[in-house]
């Protein structure tokens, strides 16, 4: 199966005119390597314009969106105009938006919406900190079961779960892939508790520092289906060596 690479460019880069050059880039590395199948979540306000281009295969995905269809949400962008602009993914509940406000009740609300309007949502569950006692395991299951408390078993398939410990997103090493696969289990018996033998259709990936180094062990050994890499998805050598080295693997 291809892994699926979720590229997070977060509040990046700053014009228009380097989010086009960066993309360029990562077309063109997502072009050598067949192995991958590449989502970019450039920031909204550039997608539609990045979109047309309609060469290679790259998908689009929002970094966040709206559960409601329209009305006085200032701010907000809802799936109809992303899925408007060509976007396909919808990342839901990343650590960032979480430190802003975001409840796992809200992402409830986002997953549910996100299938109603084909997208494919990408849930993200993860703890602030792990404690020797192993509350993060309990964290990482209440986040599951509310989020994911509105989707039907049927619709798993179309389901992503990101995998993105707090305490590894913009540090300086990821988690180990050893831990990872240990949570790939714990992530996919919670799915089980929940819907049965559906679970085995999700996709779970693992994102936090993430690079060239660290992807391919991360995919061979992490129990993993993909990754969501950030900063290393801005610079464009290094992004495009991390595609070939998962290519080559
Ligand atoms: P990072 O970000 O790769 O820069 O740690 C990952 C993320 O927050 O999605």
């Amino acid at each position: 199966m291809k892994s699926l690479i979720i590229a997070n460019w977060k509040m990046n880069p700053r014009t228009y005119r380097e989010a086009r050059v960066l993309f360029e880039g990562t077309r063109r590395a997502a072009d050598k390597a067949p192995g991958v199948s590449l989502v970019v979540l450039p920031p909204s306000i550039f997608i539609r314009e990045l979109a047309k281009d309609r060469r290679g295969k790259v998908a689009f995905g929002m970094q966040s969106v709206s559960a409601d269809s329209d009305g006085p949400h200032t701010g907000d962008i809802s799936l109809l105009q992303a899925k408007d602009a060509r976007a396909t993914y919808a990342l839901i509940g990343h650590a960032e938006r979480r430190a802003a406000g975001e409840t796992s009740v809200d992402t409830q609300a986002k997953v549910k919406a996100a299938l109603l309007s084909k997208f494919t949502p990408v849930l993200c569950v993860g703890e602030k900190e792990r404690t020797p006692n192993g509350e993060y395991l309990a964290v990482v299951r209440e986040q599951l079961r509310i989020g994911l408390a509105e989707a039907p078993a049927t619709s798993l398939k179309k389901v992503v779960i990101a995998y993105e410990p707090v305490w590894a997103i913009g540090a300086k090493v990821p988690m180990s892939p050893r831990d990872m696969h240990e949570m790939s289990i714990y992530i996919r018996k919670t799915i089980f508790e929940m819907h049965g033998e559906a679970a085995h259709s999700v996709k779970i990936i693992y994102g936090g520092s993430i690079d060239e180094t660290t992807a391919v062990p991360m995919l061979t050994e992490g129990d993993v289906d993909g990754l969501l890499p950030g900063r290393v998805s801005l610079e464009i050598e290094r992004f495009k060596k991390m595609l070939v080295n998962i290519a080559d693997a």
